[in-house]
């Protein structure tokens, strides 16, 4: 088969390089993404374009797990510009509200297109008549309108898995009206929140203006008639997996294991982040540095686990937040820590998803603390693997927080609270825990990433098309 009815692009393909017997292998990466589009590719013929995550020539198309997968080849001078540059120094920072300044450089921006370009004749040559393509995420905004010029017969939408800036700081970007050109190409653009779409929506009114676009509802038209729908469609986790997996003899035992071998704390904190500045990682070990220093944490009897997962490693401001959280670490278990039994154990690798979970079931509270997060699945899997125990600390800054309600929200900029809202999870009740997760649990079980990928597909199928 070379035609395909549905085409993923994004940036990264669902399957990482590995070395296994001293062979190089392509391995399954655990993201929830992978298992989403797996449900809905098993009755479609399915086809994915993206990086193989390392420079030079890309590895020849090949088949796995039903799916078509076709590496895109990006040069040592692409992946610093178009991948570390502008989507990572120029579009991450604007789109999570500056909490880093943003740079701008032109070399930047045309590597970004010239990538977007590869991206779309390939997805042009592999979507069958008629056929569907969903592109994915800030990586790939040039992508919908590249794509429509080449192949007008094609669906296209695009899902963006982080937030949607406001236009205040979205003008910043010198490459603005292109983009949001690029994404109007698209039929359909999901968001993770409605304030998401609303704010493109708003860029789209304001920066293109009445000659270039009109915008009616939650539908933008082009001035060549074309008509795009911007609306919510909040990602999930597949939740059922993870509820089974939480379940688990092995999981199960290993959760005792880890809470013994901390020593049996009377309360286990647990944190789980890529190690990025959006991640509130250094805001959350100052409250609980602070509650530490005023006695109201005691080191002997509450331990906290941090994983902080290595994350594009070559950017200056993750070297800058790795070394901030490091020596915050440090401190806090050089000022607190008895013998033998730090009270912060820090874990800067990487897991499988079984130590994962016995981590999630192991944990009486989870801290959830970014400054700004398109949605955060470690708050939704950390809900899945409970049903009546655990409790959830939640940045009001996250997509997850308009679903889980029931989570104790916290402003992780105002660290007083924040405290506060950590003892008050950390103190609540049995009954009041269980009446939080079950609300939550509910939540998460009903709106599922296989339930979230049909609602994306059938809002594209059904976005309206010029005749
Ligand atoms: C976020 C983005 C993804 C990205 C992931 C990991 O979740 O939305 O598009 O793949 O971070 O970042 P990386 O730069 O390693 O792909």
């Amino acid at each position: 088969r070379d035609r395909f009815d549905l085409v993923i692009a994004a940036n990264r393909l669902p399957v990482d390089r590995a070395r296994e017997g001293g062979r190089s292998v392509w391995r399954r990466s655990p993201g929830g993404l992978v298992t989403a589009m797996e449900s809905v590719m098993s009755d479609r013929d399915g086809a994915w374009i993206g990086w193989s995550g390392v420079a030079g020539r890309a590895p020849a198309p090949f088949e796995q797990d039903g799916m078509h997968l076709h590496p895109i080849a990006l040069s040592a001078d692409e992946i610093r510009d178009y991948y570390e540059g502008f989507s990572n120094g120029s579009l991450w920072p604007i789109y999570h509200d500056v909490i880093v300044p943003a740079t701008f450089k032109r070399r930047w921006q045309a590597a970004y297109e010239q990538v977007n370009q590869r991206f779309a004749e390939i997805a042009a040559e592999l979507a069958a008549d008629g056929g569907t393509v969903w592109v994915h995420d800030y990586q790939l905004q040039q992508v919908p309108r590249l794509l429509r010029e080449l192949r007008p017969d094609v669906r296209i939408g695009w899902f963006n898995h982080i937030p949607f800036p406001p236009v205040e700081l979205f003008m910043q970007l010198p490459a603005r009206d292109g983009l949001l050109r690029g994404l109007l190409g698209a039929d359909f653009l999901g968001f993770q929140r409605l304030a998401d779409a609303q704010n493109f929506r708003r860029a789209c009114r304001q920066l293109l203006g009445d000659e270039q676009v009109t915008v009616r509802g939650d539908v933008v038209r082009t001035a060549d008639g074309h008509e795009c729908r911007a609306a919510a469609v909040p990602i999930s986790i597949d939740t059922r997996g993870m509820v089974e997996l939480a379940a688990t003899p092995a999981v199960q035992e290993r959760a005792a294991e880890i809470r013994a071998q901390l020593g049996d704390p009377e309360h286990l904190l647990l944190g789980v982040d890529r190690l990025d500045y959006t991640k509130g990682i250094r805001h959350r070990l100052k409250a609980l540095e602070e509650l530490h220093r005023e006695g109201r944490l005691d080191a002997d009897r509450t331990k906290f686990i941090q994983v902080a997962t290595p994350s594009r490693e070559r950017l200056e401001a993750y070297q800058q937040i790795r070394d901030d959280v490091e020596r915050t670490v440090s401190r806090i278990n050089g000022d607190h820590s008895p013998i033998g039994a730090p009270t912060v154990t820090y874990l800067h690798r990487s897991f499988p998803r079984e130590e994962m979970a016995a981590m999630f079931v192991a944990a009486d509270v989870m801290l959830v603390t970014p400054l700004r997060d398109g949605m955060n699945l470690v708050a939704k899997e950390y809900v899945a693997a409970h049903d009546d125990s655990g409790a959830l600390v939640l940045s009001e800054f996250t997509g997850a927080a308009t679903e889980l309600k029931q989570a104790f929200l916290c402003n992780p900029h105002d660290i007083a609270r924040t405290k506060q809202t950590i003892l008050r999870a950390i103190d609540a009740e049995p009954r009041e825990r269980a009446r939080r997760m079950r609300a939550m649990h509910r939540q998460v079980l009903r709106h599922d990433v296989q339930h979230w990928a049909e609602q994306f597909l059938t809002d594209l199928a059904t976005a309206p098309r010029q005749p």
